[in-house]
């Protein structure tokens, strides 16, 4: 079956199949109330009126009958006014009295009818309708016709149904239309609690599983969803944190061995076996610090009291690399502002970001190049090498997990950008990569100063 996509268009769509209906059918209800109402009251009416003749009617002792309308009733009836007629027939059908000249009965004589018959009958012009009413006087039967020619034009009854039928047909559709306004405001405004909800959730990411939707103002009907959705998101935040925990606990559980190995390879009576051995155990110890490194800033949150001098964070690390560098024949050098650059941050965390750049800086450049570490005052600090440079492709990959350009290369295990991203980012910082006029990376960031 044809459904619409929006729980809206579908309640519109459904209002819209009831208005017409109710339009069309509550007049012709209510129209078919209102006459059979107004036909009853005639059909009363009627009866009345035969039963008022039927006193004027009074037996002769020797037989026949004597029949005095007062003169008000007999103008009522008469064929002048045109409006009301009568006629009183014995039970053979022969008429006694009436109030017509050709003496004619209204309705024709039905011997076994109930004691009052209401009849109808159109001829011309006219509608006949009235009742025929069965009476017994000296024990004798006679018949009381009385009628009203309802096309008569001071009956008013029939031009007030029709009239209703009318105004109440015009006046439904308005209603209507004005319930469906009221609902779709109602809709609406019930929607708004579940709009609040999806715009809450979509501040949820990995780096934000702490965020829960509110309760304030759910309906009832939607609360066991929006129950259902925090729930998940608290096993789905214990998950996070089981995974991050597990990161954490092999990198830390990695080193006592790595060192126990360092310690035993020392042992060994080859010296050049030892020397290979000691670097590759400085890649994995590297590795593990990294993982470690990683799994602390996944929870790690910037204390807004605390500030740092950029400065002097760029030249501990540049005295903690200088070494590094000199052994591959690489300069070092920090220019730029050379005041205490102050801003919000903490100082492990900037140092090791800053360390990893230049790191990179020496391990991804080839022999004989200088790394320049620029500082200016609104707090930039960039790392520029005459290396290859990051291709335009690479700018987004580059902060990925694990993410090397040639992985047959030995180095790093390719965590030491993502890691910088993220101390940016716990920062409230900015990172760029642009590529040197004459070859090289330059990775520009900006932290905000306090
Ligand atoms: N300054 C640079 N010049 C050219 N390529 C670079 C530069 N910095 C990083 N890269 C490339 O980006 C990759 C990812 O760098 P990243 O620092 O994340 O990992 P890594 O240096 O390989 O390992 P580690 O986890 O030890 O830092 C590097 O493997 C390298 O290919
Ligand atoms: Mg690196």
């Amino acid at each position: 079956m044809f459904r619409f996509k929006s729980l809206m268009s579908w309640i519109i769509f459904l209002h819209v199949v009831v208005v017409i209906a109710t339009a069309i059918f509550m007049p012709l209800i209510l129209y078919w109330f209102l006459s059979t109402a107004a036909n009853d009251l005639h059909n009363q009416a009627m009866r009345k009126q035969a039963e008022a003749i039927a006193q004027y009617l009074v037996p002769r002792a020797e037989g026949g009958w004597t029949f005095n309308l007062p003169l008000d009733l007999h103008d009522l009836y008469s064929e002048a006014y045109g409006r009301y007629a009568y006629a009183i027939l014995d039970d053979t059908g022969r008429t006694l009295f009436s109030s017509r000249a050709d003496k004619i009965p209204i309705f024709d004589l039905n011997s076994h009818a109930a004691e009052a018959e209401y009849l109808n009958i159109r001829s011309g012009n006219k509608i006949i309708a009235g009742a025929s009413v069965r009476k017994q006087l000296a024990g004798r039967t006679i018949w009381v016709q009385v009628a009203e020619d309802l096309a008569h034009q001071d009956v008013i009854i029939d031009d007030i149904v029709a009239d209703f039928f009318q105004r109440v047909g015009w006046v439904t559709l308005p209603i209507l239309l004005v319930l469906l306004a009221i609902d779709i405001f109602i809709f609406r405004r019930a929607m708004m609690p579940l709009i609040r909800a999806s715009e809450e959730a979509q501040h949820i990411s990995p780096a934000k599983i702490d965020v829960r939707l509110t309760y304030d103002g759910i309906p009832s009907e939607i609360l066991p969803l929006v129950t259902a959705v925090n729930e998940a998101l608290d096993r789905l935040e214990k998950g996070f944190q089981r995974q991050r925990e597990f990161t954490a606990d092999a990198a830390h559980e990695l080193r006592t061995p790595l060192a126990i190995l360092r310690t035993r390879i020392e042992t060994l009576p080859d010296q050049s076996i030892v020397k290979s051995l000691h670097h590759d155990i400085e890649g994995m110890s590297r590795v593990v610090s990294q993982l470690l490194d990683s799994a602390e800033l996944d929870t790690f949150v910037v204390n807004p009291d605390e500030s740092v001098d950029l400065q002097l964070v760029c030249a501990e690390v540049a005295e903690l690399i200088a070494p590094l560098a000199l052994a591959q024949g690489k300069t070092i050098t920090i220019g730029g502002a050379r005041d205490p650059i102050w801003i919000r941050g903490n100082a492990e965390m900037l140092h090791r970001a800053v360390r990893n750049l230049v790191e990179n800086a020496i391990n991804h450049t080839p022999k004989d190049t200088a790394v320049e570490i620029e500082l200016t005052a609104d707090g930039f600090v960039s790392v520029l090498d005459r290396g290859q440079g990051i291709a335009d492709a690479e700018c987004e990959v580059i902060f990925q997990r694990f993410w090397r350009r040639d992985r047959r290369q030995a180095g790093g295990a390719g965590l030491g950008l993502s890691i910088v991203k993220r101390i940016v980012d716990a920062h409230g910082g900015t990172i760029a990569i642009k590529n040197r006029p004459g070859g090289g990376a330059w990775f520009s960031v900006h932290f905000v100063r306090s």
